[in-house]
């Protein structure tokens, strides 16, 4: 068995404390930091840059873990990679060759992350499943935190697993219930906002995930 990763988006922290807050989540039991960036365009919702970036890289030990929902992630691939990134992920519905991308990741030496929304079908990122490492599944529409998770992503991930080795993460709506039926569909990284930071108790909410 594979063990599950715990990855707490920041999106739901409390922005005042932010350094604070993931010192807390780390404490509790986080195994990476999850990191929304949000360009207004591909999504209807604005949120972080490199600067935060950069600004969290020392605070924590643990992988971030960059989620882009822009347009044109080309552009800021070296900026986020330059400020501390671990992992990049970028979305397969972008206009720009997803190899290009790969290619840009790679040549910071960082790791790559494809994703797909609840509606794309994972043969759109078929031909270069063999250059990722990880495949994010999207659970809710991205641009916000705090909504219910779509089960109909749930056999998307059986599929997937079914013919791929490597990380599956998925990202929205995940709670104690819907990350005990993710995991058992195949995905091993649970990405986490608002069900960890608005807990009174982040390491019972973050263990709670991993049963
Ligand atoms: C949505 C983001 C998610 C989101 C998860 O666009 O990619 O990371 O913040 O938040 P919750 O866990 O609150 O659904
Ligand atoms: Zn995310």
């Amino acid at each position: 068995m594979r063990k599950t990763l715990v990855a707490p988006s920041i999106l739901s922290a409390d922005f005042s404390k932010l350094g604070q807050e993931i010192r807390d989540v780390e404490k509790a039991g986080a195994d990476w930091i999850h990191v929304d960036v949000m360009d207004g365009h591909f999504v209807p919702n604005i949120t972080i840059g490199p600067l935060v970036v950069k600004s969290i890289r020392p605070v924590t030990g643990l992988p971030l873990d960059v989620h882009l929902m822009i347009r044109e992630p080309e552009k800021y691939i070296e900026p986020f990679a330059k400020a501390g990134s671990d992992i990049i992920t970028f979305h397969s519905e972008i206009e720009t060759d997803p190899k290009e991308v790969i290619k840009l990741i790679r040549y910071f030496k960082k790791k790559v992350g494809v994703s797909i929304k609840p509606k794309t079908e994972l043969k759109e990122i078929e031909a270069i499943l063999p250059m990722v490492d990880m495949v994010l599944i999207m659970t809710v529409e991205p641009g916000f935190g705090g909504q219910e998770f779509i089960f109909d992503c749930l056999p998307k991930i059986e599929e997937l697993r079914s013919r791929f080795r490597k990380d599956i993460e998925i990202d929205g709506g995940v709670n104690a219930e819907t990350a005990k039926e993710a995991v058992a569909k195949g995905a091993n990284i649970l990405v986490a906002g608002n069900y960890v930071f608005s807990s009174k108790d982040y390491a019972k909410a973050i263990g709670s995930l991993k049963v």
